[in-house]
């Protein structure tokens, strides 16, 4: 069961991210996006009325109307169980039916591009972050032909390094 985190699944999920991805950085990132309310659909996944995986989509500061994927995070007793496929698959849906234009995201193609994400989708825009994890998935059809190439993230992900 996906569904929308509350205030009160935050230190769950905070807990979660930490143990998925072995330090806090990431765990604090996902509060600074809340913070800065840059964040805009926080999932959670749950088992059992346990919560067992979340990921966050936040809107980048530049271009418009785009969002960025990070962090996702499955409790590491349940992954490869397709939990992690589950919530990016369920957060693609939700975006693109609230109209947004684009998800760009930094991870591992071998990873991302079994959802649509490409490296070559991404290549024509400006990024400080290496190209080799940096990737993008259109929602819509054309959504990259017009728009300001100019990639930039929320400043909360600045921190993260
Ligand atoms: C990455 C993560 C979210 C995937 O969630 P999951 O529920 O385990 O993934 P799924 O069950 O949907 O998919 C499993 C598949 O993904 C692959 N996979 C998982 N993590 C991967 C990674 N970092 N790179 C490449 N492939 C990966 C597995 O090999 C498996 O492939 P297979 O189906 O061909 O065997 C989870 O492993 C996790 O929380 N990792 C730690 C945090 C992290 O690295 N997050 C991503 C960066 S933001």
């Amino acid at each position: 069961m996906i569904r929308e985190a509350g205030a009160r699944d935050h230190p769950t999920i905070h807990r979660l991210t930490e143990a998925a991805f072995g330090w806090d950085a990431e765990a604090h990132l996902i509060a600074a996006l809340r913070a800065s309310d840059d964040s805009v659909f926080d999932l959670v996944a749950e088992m059992d009325g346990d919560i067992v995986g979340h990921v966050l989509l936040s809107a980048l500061a530049a271009p418009p109307g785009v969002l960025a994927l990070a962090p996702v995070s499955v409790a590491p007793d349940h992954q490869r169980q397709g939990i992690g496929s589950g919530l990016i698959h369920h957060a693609i849906g939700r975006a693109t039916a609230a109209g947004w234009s684009a998800i760009f995201l930094l991870g591992d193609p071998a990873y991302y591009t079994r959802f649509g994400f490409s490296l070559d989708a991404a290549e024509s825009f400006e990024t400080d972050y290496p190209r080799e994890f940096f990737m993008a998935l259109a929602l819509k059809s054309d959504a990259f032909k017009s728009m300001p190439k100019k990639v930039e993230y929320p400043a909360a992900f600045r921190e993260l390094g």
